[in-house]
Formats: structure tokens, sequence, C-alpha cells
């Protein structure tokens, strides 16, 4: 078993996470304000985007395998190294969605 240090950029916390441990796990015990919902690797509530340092997710089955490179599934992913992530960054699959749905608000909204 190895510890690893992952650091969550902006925040000043940082946690030890070894690499038989998900780093969500570890965030609920810390009590890091880590978001997540599904904590099997579908919802990707709890996205992170990995800004240095590599994880072990093979079972991150909402992350297609480009994704896996820059985003971390904190529920599925385990540290491979010391990390650098950024909490609450989604893959750019979500975050069209997310613009998708808020044209659609805006133009709901405005056949009032
Ligand atoms: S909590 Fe749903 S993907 Fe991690």
């Amino acid at each position: 078993m190895t510890d690893y240090t992952v650091e969550f950029v902006g925040t000043g916390e940082s946690i030890t996470v070894s690499d038989k441990q998900t780093i969500l796990k570890r965030c609920i015990e810390e009590g890091i304000a880590q978001e997540y919902s599904c904590r099997v690797g579908m919802c990707l509530a709890c996205s992170a985007e990995i800004v240095e340092g590599d994880v072990v997710q093979p079972a991150a089955r909402g992350l297609t395998e480009q994704e896996r490179e820059d985003f971390a599934l904190t529920c599925m992913a385990r540290p491979a190294s010391d990390l650098k992530l950024d909490r609450g960054k989604y893959p750019p699959s979500i975050e069209d969605d997310a613009a998708t749905s808020a044209e659609s608000s805006e133009a709901a909204a405005g056949d009032d």
C-alpha cells in the first residue's frame, strides 16, 4: 500500500489517500466538501479536473477514455501519484448538456 497526497487547488485542503482507497471515501472521512451522488461512477457529480498527477479509475463509466485523462470521478478514482485536483470541474460533455439546458430554460422563460 502506498500513500499519496491529494491537494485540492484553490482551497488550501489536502488529504492523504492510499492507492487502495477512493478519493471520495477519504474526502468524506476528512470532512472535505466533495460533491457526490451515485457513488458508482455514472452521474459525474463527483468530478474533479486532474491538474497534476495520475489516477486509476477503470470503473469510471460516466467518462469517455479521453475524459479519463483529464478528469477524475472521485467516487471511483484511486491515486497513482501525488495529485492536484480542481473540485467541481466537469468534462466538456456534461458542460455542453448544462449549456443546452440553460438555453432551453431561457427560451422557455422567454415564452411567458
Ligand atoms: S458520485 Fe456519481 S459518478 Fe461519482
